[in-house]
């Protein structure tokens, strides 16, 4: 599982079944537990990671997600970067939009998401791809 990695340096994990989904949330529960990350920040943060992983597996036919430690002189916090070379998104407002989904869900992944962490991009171009990086800050 999670045991035994090197927090040292930035972790690298597929994204191409839902067990790649269940291990991507064992992985950013590692890292914010090792940046001590509260409880409840914990558990954001790795729901926000579920929702953007399930939206890389289902939208963007696969990816990869990095979980890097950084350090802004005053706190630590977990960076999760998001990579995949689906579709894209045409209308990343609307993507961003409660409620809005292309895929028969609840559409409230994306907003969810930008709403439990404390930075929030996207890079997108459609027929390119779409990279999503969040970021959770200790407090
Ligand atoms: N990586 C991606 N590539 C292409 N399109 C995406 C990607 N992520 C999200 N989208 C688009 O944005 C829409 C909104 O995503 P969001 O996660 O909010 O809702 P959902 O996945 O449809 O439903 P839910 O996450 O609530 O089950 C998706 O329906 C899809 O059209
Ligand atoms: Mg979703």
């Amino acid at each position: 599982m999670t045991a035994g990695i090197d927090l040292g340096r930035p972790q690298a994990q597929a994204i191409r079944s839902d067990e790649d989904v269940v291990r991507v949330r064992q992985l950013v529960r590692a890292v914010a537990v090792a940046v001590k990350l509260s409880l409840v920040d914990q558990t954001k943060l790795v729901t926000a990671a579920s929702e953007l992983a399930r939206n890389t597996l289902v939208y963007g036919g696969g990816g990869d997600v990095e979980v890097t430690i950084v350090d802004n002189g005053v706190r630590r916090g977990v960076r999760i970067v998001f990579a995949d070379s689906g579709p894209g998104i045409a209308d990343l407002d609307l993507a961003l939009t409660d409620g809005y989904t292309t895929g028969g869900g609840l559409g409230l992944g994306l907003s969810g998401a930008r709403r439990l962490v404390d930075e929030f991009d996207i890079q997108t171009a459609v027929g390119e791809g779409t990279r999503i990086t969040v970021t959770k800050w200790s407090r």
